[in-house]
């Protein structure tokens, strides 16, 4: 590829640009909103479900009692594993379960009836399949490496209940059931995000959904993307005491390393999304007399308000992971809830691309040497 006439601006990890325009989701960085379909994010955690915030992300509109209900059902009837997935995931037992989900995920593409079918609705209905699938790969899995049965499907527990039966083994308390479902909620979706536009990439090449699902999980293990829940109890448990959080801070930046937890590359603000695990976190950790985790939490963030007029701020992760460890759900767990939460947001993003597909294929600007002449191996 000949080289531009004048020095093109480079625009690394693609900051600040726009590749695409989205009828999903509404983000504003400075002002720290987030809406999807033009909804609050704040409505949505506070009144609604992980179900109706779904059928809210694929369909445009939220929905009705009746569509909500076939939506539903829609989810119950698909929670189902075939078989030799279930033995890969054995066979994988002692993996991470990011690992074991990103498999089993590009597994079940082997096994779905429609894999060749790529017309719309096909993908909703794998796009649904998957996320009735997903939840039960990371249950599955945290059974059989624990030894234990993994427990067939509730039919009659919501998403998010099911979910925490079939880790757990025993239908979680109403309290913990909806706190995860609001934790859902705020996952669902993020716009074009690393995982996102992973799967966009994947899809604009005409493969199928489960190979840019299969991406997008892949992505989002990264510690600078979905890790950060997992990274932020790690460091909640190092610093062990609120007293201990200044030096901690200090050495961390004198190595110039991130405090996890903080900062993002669109919210300069703080990111609407924290503040209502924030409350999740000093509900439970006060019931459960834990005060310690609320008192380091809050101290980190008393740490790092002079970087606030940097844009850098607590992000959701921040206090995800403190909830989901009052819960007794094991850290590595952390990133695979991210991806149970975001099974609609990439299912969207995978329909917008496949709605006015165009192969995404961006340039890098060569600097390397100049053309020169091939040298044979005993010359050199
Ligand atoms: C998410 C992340 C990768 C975004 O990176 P980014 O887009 O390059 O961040 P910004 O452009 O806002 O950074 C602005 C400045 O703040 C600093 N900064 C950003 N996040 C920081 C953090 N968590 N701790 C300390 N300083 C941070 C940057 O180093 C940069 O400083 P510089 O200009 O001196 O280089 C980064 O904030 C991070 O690593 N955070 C921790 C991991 C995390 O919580 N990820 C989950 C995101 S939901």
């Amino acid at each position: 590829m000949s080289q531009p006439d004048a020095a093109p601006k480079i625009h690394r990890g693609l900051k600040d640009v726009y590749f695409e325009r989205s009828a999903t989701t509404f983000i504003d960085g400075k002002a720290g909103e987030l809406r999807y379909r033009g909804y609050s994010i704040h409505d949505l955690a506070e009144h609604s479900t992980f179900e109706e915030t779904g059928y809210l992300l694929l369909h445009g509109e939220l929905p009705t009692k009746a569509e909500l209900a076939a939506f539903e059902a829609l989810l119950r009837e698909a929670r189902a594993l075939p078989a030799p997935v279930v033995d890969i995931i054995k066979s994988l037992k002692d993996a991470h379960p990011m690992e074991v989900l990103r498999t089993a995920v590009s597994a079940l593409g082997a096994f779905d009836p429609e894999v060749s079918d790529s017309s719309r609705e096909a993908t909703i209905r794998k796009g649904l399949r998957l996320t009735s699938q997903v939840p039960m790969i990371v249950a599955v899995h945290h059974r059989l490496r624990q030894g234990l049965a993994p427990i067939a499907p509730s039919q009659t527990l919501g998403h998010a209940a099911n979910f925490l039966y079939m880790l757990k083994g025993e239908a979680p308390s109403e309290d913990a059931a909806k706190l995860l479902d609001k934790d859902l909620v705020l996952h669902a979706e993020h716009g074009s995000n690393a995982s996102s536009f992973t799967a966009r990439v994947v899809i604009g090449t005409q493969a199928n959904i489960h190979a840019a699902m299969t991406a997008a999980v892949a992505a989002l293990s990264g510690a600078a993307h979905g890790g950060a829940a997992e990274d932020v109890l790690a460091m909640a448990e190092e610093i062990g005491d609120p007293s201990n959080v200044s030096a901690y801070v200090k050495r961390k930046r004198e190595a110039k390393e991130a405090i996890t937890g903080f900062g993002h590359r669109v919210y300069r603000a703080e990111d609407p999304r924290a503040r209502h695990m924030r409350e999740g976190v000093r509900r439970l950790s006060a019931e459960m007399g834990q005060p310690k985790w609320t008192a380091i939490l809050d101290a980190l963030v008393k740490e790092m308000s002079p970087y606030a007029r940097l844009g850098v701020n607590v992000n959701v992760d921040f206090y995800s992971g403190v909830i989901y460890y009052l819960h007794g759900i094991p850290k590595d767990l952390f990133v695979p809830i991210f991806a149970v939460g975001r099974m609609p947001g990439w299912t969207v993003q995978i329909l917008e691309q496949l709605d006015n597909n165009i192969l995404i294929r961006p340039l890098t600007l060569y600097a390397g040497p100049a053309a020169r002449p091939y040298v044979p191996i005993e010359s050199r």
